[in-house]
């Protein structure tokens, strides 16, 4: 089953910077864009660039290792929108940050498979 884990605080979060977090294992970027709150696998398309230490423009973040950008409310990439960083779905609650942890673990399958 899908589970809903907190991340953060909303105060954490400030518009124009990621913040990074690690869930069980796995290392996430978020984002706020106005009072919407955004997580992405924080792990570039391109060579695996740490996105949630980028440069957040509105809802475009730019990746710290080449520049390339990517839409922090969907994960795609700018240029190519059909290639998207993995997403996380997140819910409010009161004060706090939540996101899906899919169920079945991708990590472990990934290593098994
Ligand atoms: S690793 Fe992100 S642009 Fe190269």
């Amino acid at each position: 089953m899908p589970r809903f884990v907190k991340v953060a605080e909303k105060k954490d979060l400030i518009e124009g910077y990621g913040k990074v977090v690690t869930v069980e294992g796995r290392s996430i970027a978020l984002f706020r864009v106005k009072d919407e709150y955004f997580a992405l696998a924080n792990v570039c398309l391109h060579r695996g660039g740490p996105l949630g230490e980028g440069v957040v423009n509105g809802a475009v973040v730019t990746c710290p290792w080449h520049g390339w950008k990517f839409d922090v409310r969907t994960g795609s990439f700018t240029v190519i929108p059909t290639l998207k960083v993995p997403s996380y779905k997140v819910k409010e609650e009161d004060d706090s940050v939540m996101i899906e942890i899919p169920s079945g673990d991708k990590i472990a399958s990934s290593l098994s498979g």
